[in-house]
């Protein structure tokens, strides 16, 4: 059986690969983005007398554009989850980050008629950690509550608090909720339920918030709604651990 450094290793040399494919698609795909858009273009300017042939051909040219560019906003999650940027930790609140976050997607999911109920612990929690991709993490668990919307109105719950030291935040939908047999997958690679899903949202949030060192949970009914939780390690423990780790990678090799 392979050893846990060596499936590692085994497993950054195929997301090294899988980036470099990633990368090469994206120039190509770049030129057939712009070249459907050019024949959009130029259909839009052939004569009148073309009536629906025109119209059918337009919307062929546009339809490709969409296609390209789903295709393109699919590498570029991959390559964030393959290719995670490093982490720059600074000393934040994660309340400020919650309600950063919320601005940032408030408009868009105002349109949409999602009714929030924001509830932020009343003094700040302060974690050590890379702010931007906390936020990304939790923008991922928003959308996946937009999305699993199946009332009037959505609701979407988000509180923040601490327990024993840890601050955590927990976003909750009434949406459709996760039957029984997803929910052991919800977190795989490429697993995904929605016509337009990538499957890259939740491990990406695994990604960070294990990365962090903190924890997820998920309470979901099916029918009733999902709730997720991820809790981080207090800024003190973070420290401590994480310079416990670095303190290991030094030690020399245990040689057998
Ligand atoms: N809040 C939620 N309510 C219901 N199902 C959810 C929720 N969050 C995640 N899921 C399920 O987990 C799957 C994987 O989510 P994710 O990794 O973000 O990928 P995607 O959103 O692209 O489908 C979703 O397709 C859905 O089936
Ligand atoms: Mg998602």
């Amino acid at each position: 059986m392979p050893n846990a450094t060596g499936t590692r290793k085994r497993l950054a040399d195929l997301g090294a690969v899988a980036s470099g494919l990633a990368h090469e698609i994206r120039n190509p795909l770049n030129s057939l983005y712009i070249n459907s858009q050019l024949l959009a273009e130029m259909i839009q300017s052939l004569p009148d007398s073309l009536g629906e042939r025109r119209e059918e051909m337009l919307s062929l040219a546009r339809t490709d554009m969409k296609v390209t560019q789903r295709l393109n906003d699919l590498l570029t999650e991959f390559l964030r989850f393959a290719r995670p940027a490093a982490k720059e930790l600074v000393v934040a609140d994660l309340n400020r980050i919650v309600a950063d976050t919320l601005r940032f997607l408030e408009v868009d999911f105002g349109r949409r008629g999602v009714v929030f109920s924001v509830r932020l612990h009343p003094g700040p929690l302060q974690v050590f950690a890379d702010d931007k991709q906390l936020k990304q993490a939790l923008m991922n668990v928003l959308l996946n509550a937009e999305e699993a919307s199946d009332k009037h109105p959505p609701r979407i719950a988000v509180e923040t608090g601490i327990r024993r030291g840890r601050p955590w935040v927990r976003v909750s939908d009434n949406g459709r909720g996760i039957p029984a047999a997803d929910r052991r997958q919800i977190f795989k690679l490429f697993f995904t339920t929605r016509r337009s899903g990538s499957g890259l949202g939740l491990p990406i949030v695994r990604q960070i918030v294990r990365d962090h060192g903190g924890r997820i949970t998920v309470r979901s009914r099916e029918g009733a709604g999902t709730a997720l939780t991820f809790s981080l390690p207090s800024e003190e423990t973070f420290k401590t651990a994480t310079s416990h780790a670095a303190g290991k990678t030094l030690l020399p090799e245990r040689v057998k």
